[in-house]
This record gives C-alpha cells, structure tokens and sequence, in this order.
C-alpha cells in the first residue's frame, strides 16, 4: 500500500467561502466580506480600491456563501458519508473577536465553532484548522492598516490563545496562514493591504509578510506550549515552475520565479530569510522591518510540516512580451503547449504536482501535506437530478495517481490530502458560484440565486472509494 494507513483523506474549505451568515452570531466585518463578484474584484484584491464599507446594489459573494453557518451539520454528515478522515476548514476571525482584537472573544460564535468541531469529531473527521484563511478584521484594517503593522502580531496571537486552549485535546493540526505567498499577489486579500497612490507596494507586503512570519513563529510557540501534541504548518500557493525552453535565461528566470515561492516558506521551515530572498528584497527597494529578537524567534520556532495549493505548474520565460498570457490561481505564466487547460485558463498537470512535492521535500525533508487541489468547472443538473463530472474525476484520479507515484517511486512523505471546495463554494479569484470544485452541488448561480440544496455528484461515490481502499482503487 503506498499510503500510511493513517493517511488524512479529505476534504478543504475557507470561511468566507462557504459560512455566509457575516452578520450573524455577532460577527464583525472583514476585508473579505468587501469582496464584490463582478469587474472590480480583481482590482480590490490588489487593494487599489478605496474600500470601506459594503456598497448597496453590490454582490458580495461572502454574505450568504453557501451558507454553511446553517447547514454545516448537514454538509459535516455527507463528508461523514463520503468517509472523509479530515475536514481543513477555518476560523472567521471576525466571528472570535468581531472588530479584532476586543478585550474578550465573541462567546456566541466560538459555540458555532465548537459545535462545528464536534460534529466532526462526531463522524471521525479530524479537524485541520487554518487560523487565517484570508480574513482580516476591517476593524484592524481601520485601525493599524492590516499587516503592515506590528500590532497585528499582538491581535493574532490573542486569537490563537484562544482557539489553542479551547481546542486543546479536540484540534491537532494547524496551518497558520493560507498561502502566504499571495500577499505579492492579492495583497488586500492576503492581507488587508490598500494602497496609497505612489507608495512601494513591495515594502509594504514585505512588511505584512514579516509580520505575519513572526506571528507564524510565535504562534507555532504557543501551540506547542500549550499542547505539545500540537502539529502547525505552514501553508503556500505551489507548483513548480517551468523554463520555457533550455535558453539558460529561461531557465534562470524559472529559478527565480521558484524562489518567489518559496522565498516564506523557507522562513518558516528553516528558520531564516535565505540569502536570495534578501536579494530580493534589496533589488525591490524594500528592507525587512526587523527588531530586536525577530531572528531568533524565526530560527526558534519552525513548522512541524510543509502544506500546500497545487492546481496547476506554470512556464517561465525571460522574454518579457510573454510572460502572461494564461494565469494559474492569480500567478501569470506562459503558455505551455504539452498541457490542456480548465475553463478558466489554468494548465492541468498532474506530472507536475509530483514534481513539486518532490521538490519541497527535497528541499525541507519535513512531512508534506496538501491541502488544496482540483478542478473548477461547470457541472449541469441533469433532469432526474443527477449530476455527471468525469472531467472532475479524471483530474483528481491523475493527481492522485501522481501523488502516489511521488511516495511510491520517490519516498516523498506525506501526511495527508484534501481536496479544495469539497462542497462548492464561492470561488476567492472570481467571486463565481459556478465555478465549481465540489463532490457536493450546491444550487445558487453566480447572481446570488437558488435554494440552497445539496446534491451528491457522481465524483462524491468515487471518492468515497478512493477513501476506503486508502488510493489503491482509483477506477
Ligand atoms: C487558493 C485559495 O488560492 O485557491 C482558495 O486558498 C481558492 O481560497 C483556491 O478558492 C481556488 O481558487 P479560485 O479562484 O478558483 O477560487
């Protein structure tokens, strides 16, 4: 069997994904409840929008989701059903401390979570939790201007405390930040960074990320302070990057573009910014804002394991007129013609993810766990109802068969994996409902419409194999 018999099989989903309910159980306003679906989408998640409040008229995606915060009983009994060993979901943070960082937490909602918690438990499914899956309070985006300030790590590391000592005995994994590469890239997202007209964006993401990798460290601390059956992961947006032929500048450039990756979590793995990096930075105009025991906390307190995103790899190429001409979860990359694409553009490559978690292994030697991967694509409700998704099927059983050939044939070793949206839910690049990633439909269009009702798509049945004979019948 190539899998550990106690290999995590399941299932991912974010908060503002899927919850809705943003004003409900005393929750407070997040930069992600500002999100709209539609054309502005993009620019407000590179926080070029003025964005303070919800606009009337506007679609916010997050507001009803798909309604988890009602239904999450239901949905936790299908993953039950499919057999799922481990549910990756997260915490509102605006739901624990509404405005961000109150002098106590919000007991009406953390009950949400408990109940939540223990339904899961109820079925078997181990919790893995990520604190901060994209949100950050708007309260602290008023206040400190989200990341960018120190006092950040302060208000994290309070709702850490709470959430460590609530779930202690209950909660054994987690993942500090989502992605934590996307602040370059969707920085008010990532982040809760809006830009001033003329000023160094680059300083001021490399500022929030070393925020938040300070916070990281500390947090990986606590948690072991508090439980040292704790196991905390870092978390980043993979897949590898490719020349775009054998031009030593392609191949330069796809050096370069790997390190870009991994440029954070390196810090977080191996204790220190690597000496690339802090090129980097110095060719950007921007320096680290370190102080005074900042080094020692990174080199003290490193993750336990490696998590990552793989949807798709991307091409390098040092030729600059084609640098973008597809996109692959918001990273540009040319076009790389051995590939098929998704409706949306993004490279399909199943080669490439053992790839890439042959070269994060390679690199940190610490247990790897995926925590997102599949497909967004259109599904049709056929007239009994059923819904037919062999596209979805075909991708899974590739990254599954090549996740297996990279612990079989390559000794790679992984903890666990689950899927991404394995109940659909509001994609985070598009604010789009159709887009879809599910085993679980979910009936609600891209305009906000539908009743809501769960339906098992055929992939829910094979995954449900794949489960229970731990990836050996992947037919
Ligand atoms: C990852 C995020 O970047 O990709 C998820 O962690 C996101 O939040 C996922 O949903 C897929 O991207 P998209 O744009 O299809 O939702």
């Amino acid at each position: 069997m190539a899998f550990r018999n106690d290999f995590l099989w399941g299932g991912a989903t974010a908060a503002n994904q899927v919850e809705g309910g943003w004003k409900e159980g005393g929750k407070g306003l997040a930069n992600v409840d500002l999100m709209p679906h539609g054309s502005t989408r993009y620019e407000t998640g590179l926080g070029h929008a003025d964005i303070h409040s919800p606009k009337k008229g506007v679609n916010y995606p997050s507001h009803e989701a798909v309604d988890m915060y009602h239904h999450y009983k239901e949905d936790i009994a299908m993953f039950g059903e499919m057999g799922m060993k481990t549910y990756r979901f997260s915490i509102a943070w605006t739901r624990i401390f509404p405005d961000g960082d109150e002098a106590e937490p919000n007991e009406e909602d953390l009950r949400y979570y408990d109940d939540l918690i223990d339904t899961c438990l109820e079925y078997h499914i181990e919790p893995l939790v990520t604190i901060c899956h994209f949100d950050t309070p708007m309260g602290l985006v008023e206040k400190y201007g989200g990341w960018r300030s120190r006092k950040m790590i302060d208000a994290f590391l309070k709702l850490c405390r709470v959430l460590f000592t609530r779930y202690k005995g209950k909660v054994k994994y987690w993942l500090t930040f989502n992605e934590i590469n996307m602040i370059l890239h969707f920085p008010f997202v990532a982040a809760g960074l809006q830009f001033e007209k003329g000023e160094n964006e680059v300083q001021t993401e490399i500022t929030a990320v070393h925020h938040e990798l300070v916070a990281s460290a500390l947090a990986t601390k606590l948690a072991h302070e508090i439980d040292p059956l704790n196991k905390i992961g870092c978390m980043v947006a993979a897949g590898q990057y490719y020349p775009e032929t054998c031009n030593p500048a392609d191949n330069l450039k796809a050096l370069a573009d790997n390190r870009e990756v991994y440029m954070f979590i390196d810090v977080q793995a191996r204790g220190h910014y690597p000496a690339y990096g802090l090129k980097w930075i110095e060719a950007h105009h921007a320096v680290i804002p370190f102080e005074t025991g900042d080094e020692e906390i990174l080199a003290a307190y490193p993750v336990d394991f490696i998590s990552l995103s793989y949807y798709s790899s991307r091409v390098s190429t040092a030729d600059p007129q084609k640098g973008k001409q597809t996109e692959s979860n918001i990273f540009a990359s040319a076009v790389n013609p051995y590939l098929e694409t998704s409706a949306w553009g993004w490279q399909i490559d199943p080669l490439g993810f053992r790839i890439t978690l042959n070269e994060l292994y390679d690199r940190y030697e610490k247990p790897l766990f995926v925590v997102e991967n599949g497909l967004g694509a259109k599904d049709v409700v056929e007239k009994d109802g059923s819904i037919h998704d062999p596209y979805r099927i075909a991708y899974l059983r590739a990254h599954i068969q090549a996740m297996k050939e990279a612990v079989e044939k390559d000794g790679v070793d992984m903890m666990g994996y689950t899927t991404w949206g394995c109940i659909d839910l509001v994609s985070n690049g598009t604010g789009e409902m159709e887009k879809r990633y599910g085993f679980i439909y979910v009936d609600k269009d891209n305009s906000g419409k539908g009743t809501l009702k769960r339906i098992r798509k055929d992939s829910f049945y094979w995954y449900k194999k794949v489960i229970s004979s731990n990836g050996e019948d992947l037919v």
